[in-house]
């Protein structure tokens, strides 16, 4: 799959299949996400791959709306450490990761890390530090379901020139 099709294509996977994912599969997904832009080149961030069961389930237990997490093959922690733009830099490497998962036709969910209630107790959870804050959760496997959301047009949401 090219990367125009592969970005056009993606969509959250909330069902899997249970089949393990290989390692450098999952390492794969990372090294896609440790090349995304970042102000400064700080690349302040650090990745934290969780494939076992009952870590999966402890996550996901945490979270309000990722409860998927625990059937999935693995679980991508992206954390940051804290700074002006950890969000923006976090945030760029879950989305190429859930791209690249996609290309290499597995299913993805992003679950909401930053701002949540959760976020610490899933930081320590995964051992990371104090100082570092929890952008994201990608849950990763094989997809059980073909979702099809509904997006905005091109046409309404592409403005030449001016709003
Ligand atoms: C910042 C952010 C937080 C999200 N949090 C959750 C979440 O907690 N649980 C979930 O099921 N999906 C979550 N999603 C996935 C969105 O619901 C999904 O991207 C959106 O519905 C559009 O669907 P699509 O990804 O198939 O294009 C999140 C996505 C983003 C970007």
């Amino acid at each position: 799959m090219d990367c125009i099709q592969a970005l056009k294509t993606r969509r959250s996977v909330r069902a899997y299949t249970g089949e393990p994912v290989p390692r450098e599969v999952l390492a794969d997904l990372v090294d896609c996400g440790r090349l995304a832009a970042t102000a400064r080149n700080l690349q302040p961030w650090e990745f934290v791959v969780v494939t076992a069961r009952g870590t999966l389930r402890g996550i996901a237990a945490a979270t309000d709306f990722g409860s998927f997490i625990a059937q999935a093959a693995a679980c991508i922690v992206v954390l940051c450490r804290d700074g002006k733009y950890y969000l923006e830099d976090g945030c760029n490497a879950s989305q190429n990761i859930l791209v690249a998962a996609h290309a290499l036709g597995l299913g993805g969910c992003w679950v909401a890390g930053d701002k949540k209630p959760y976020a610490d107790a899933v930081r320590r959870m995964v051992g990371a530090p104090e100082g570092y804050r929890l952008v994201s959760l990608l849950a990763i496997g094989r997809a059980a379901e073909k979702p099809e959301n509904e997006k905005r047009p091109l046409a309404d949401v592409l403005h030449w020139e001016k709003f």
